[in-house]
This record gives C-alpha cells, sequence and structure tokens, in this order.
C-alpha cells in the first residue's frame, strides 16, 4: 500500500555535472514495501506544480536512494533541495521487474535509466552483468557502484570517450554471444534503445522486461496521461500496470 509522508534529505550530492542523488528518510514501513524497479512520486515545489515520478535507485532499512537529473522546472526544484530539507513523497508505486534475487540477469541501461537498475545489481549480489550506456564520458555515472555488485560491467557512449563507442543494444548482443545463459535482460531507458534491447534479447531467445517512461500525472492509475500502446491493441497505465512491462506486451511501433 502506497503510503504519503514528509521525508528528509539525509545525504544529497552530485555523481556527475548533471545527476543529482539523494538519500532520502523514508521510514521502515515505507521502505519494507519497496520492490524492484518501483518508483516514488515526488511534489516539486511549493504552487500548483505536480508530483514527479522519481525510480528508487536503491534501499535500505527507512532509507531510500535516489538520483535524477534536471529536466524541467520540477526537477530543477528538486535539485535546489539541501540536506536537512523534507519532500512529500507518495510511494512506492508501480509494477518493478519480476527478480529472483537467486537469478543471474544481463541489467541494460542507457542515461539516467541506469540508476533503477542499481537495486537489481544489489539484489542479484555478484551474478549479474551490467551494461550501461552514456553520451559522453561526463554523464557516467554509479560505474563503482555497478562495478562492487555485478560479475562483469561493460561501459558504452554515444561518442566513444568513455567505454566503446556506440550504443548499448551492440554491447548486449556482444555480451549474449559469448553467454546467454540469463534469466532475462532487465532493461531501462529510452524507448528507442530498449526497442533495440528487445529486439536483441528475442534474438537471442531471453525473456526480456522493460521500464518504461511516459509523462504522469496523479501516479496512481486515476488520469490517462501516463498511457502506453500494448501490442494486443489495449492501453496501459505505466503508473499503475507498469512502469515495468515485459517486452513482448508492448506495442514498439506506436
Ligand atoms: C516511472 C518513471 C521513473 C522515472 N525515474 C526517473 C529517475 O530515476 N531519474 C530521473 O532523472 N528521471 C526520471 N524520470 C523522468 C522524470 O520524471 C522527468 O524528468 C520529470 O518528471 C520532468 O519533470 P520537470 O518538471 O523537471 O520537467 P517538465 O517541465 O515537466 O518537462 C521537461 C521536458 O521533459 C519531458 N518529460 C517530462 N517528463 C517526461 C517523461 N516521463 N518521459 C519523457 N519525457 C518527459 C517534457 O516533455 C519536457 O520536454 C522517470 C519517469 C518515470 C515515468
Ligand atoms: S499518471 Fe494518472 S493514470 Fe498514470
Amino acid at each position: 500500500m502506497p503510503m504519503q509522508r514528509m521525508c528528509q534529505i539525509v545525504e544529497r550530492g552530485q555523481l556527475n555535472p548533471y545527476a543529482v542523488t539523494m538519500t532520502l528518510a523514508v521510514g521502515e514501513e515505507l521502505s519494507r514495501q519497496i520492490s524492484f524497479g518501483q518508483f516514488v512520486h515526488i511534489r516539486c515545489g511549493e504552487g500548483l506544480l505536480l508530483r514527479r515520478p522519481i525510480s528508487i535507485c536503491d534501499w535500505q532499512e527507512g532509507l531510500l536512494r535516489i538520483v535524477f537529473e534536471v529536466r524541467g522546472e520540477g526537477t530543477a526544484w528538486l535539485a535546489e533541495r539541501k540536506e536537512g530539507e523534507s519532500l512529500d513523497v507518495l510511494g512506492p508505486l508501480g509494477r518493478g521487474f519480476r527478480l529472483d534475487r537467486q537469478g543471474r540477469y544481463l541489467l541494460v541501461g542507457g542515461g539516467i535509466g541506469v540508476p533503477p537498475l542499481l537495486s537489481c545489481a544489489v539484489g542479484t549480489a555478484g551474478r549479474s552483468t551490467a551494461v550501461l550506456g552514456f553520451r559522453s564520458a561526463d554523464r557516467a555515472m554509479l560505474l563503482g557502484d555497478f562495478a562492487a555488485r555485478c560479475a562483469a560491467v561493460r561501459v558504452a557512449s554515444d561518442d566513444g570517450t568513455i567505454g566503446v563507442h556506440g550504443f548499448v543494444d551492440g554491447v548486449a548482443r556482444e555480451v549474449l554471444e559469448a553467454d546467454r545463459d540469463f534469466d532475462a535482460v532487465l532493461a531501462c531507458g529510452p524507448k528507442p534503445m530498449l526497442k533495440s534491447v528487445a529486439r536483441v534479447a528475442k534474438e537471442f531467445g531471453v525473456p526480456c522486461q522493460v521500464s518504461m517512461e511516459e509523462r504522469m500525472g496523479c501516479g496512481v492509475g486515476a488520469c490517462l496521461v501516463c498511457s502506453c500502446d500494448m501490442a494486443d491493441g489495449s492501453r496501459k497505465h505505466v503508473c499503475k500496470d507498469g512502469p515495468v512491462f515485459d517486452a513482448k506486451e508492448v506495442d514498439w511501433d506506436a
């Protein structure tokens, strides 16, 4: 059951010039309910500004970590908050990754889609492999955190300034060519990236779950802002039915 509460920022930092990390004291009751790939809806701003969805990067007893980049007014307001201040948090929300802690996963993240996969790496302690993609070296983040929790980490960048010059789907293909013994590919990032990763996973016969991003209003299934087209012609709510879907469910050409 999602909870709404005021949560103190106990730690705030910068992972690179663009990405902010915050640890929030959410209380044990809330943190106990979290599962991999869920998100929180945070009130951003004092006025009529709506809440903004931010994925849960990691959590432990009573604490929850988020990582975000500034996109517009809401995230700019959030980035200005300081340690000791409190945020109005609603969560945990959504259906996340279906993950077996004993499993072995190929985690594929692009840009700000990288942070939500960290909890999956933590949850599968040393068994999963991560493929992380960034626009350029100055946007890379959490590489040490993934390295400490994964069997292997591969990095790619659009401009070649860090890791392999290219996209994550190409690197995911290389990993699967060498070893396709993964329980699933878990992917988070922009839709074109997810589409390419889903295609590669299908080619190698590995199940694939994708975390979709849509603009959100209420965050709890009460409006239609976040609807997403499904392969069977239906529309689902990213906030309530997702954000994580089986890649086979999604209409990739919508
Ligand atoms: C389930 C979910 C989890 C998310 N997790 C994270 C996270 O962990 N870290 C993070 O940095 N961001 C995350 N986002 C994206 C984040 O919610 C948006 O960047 C934020 O809502 C933008 O609000 P704003 O007021 O700053 O910008 P706005 O002024 O509302 O928008 C600025 C620009 O971003 C576009 N935009 C806004 N929201 C979205 C969206 N959801 N999808 C695509 N384009 C959008 C707008 O069209 C506009 O061009 C997540 C989104 C979803 C749906
Ligand atoms: S954001 Fe309102 S239904 Fe999903």
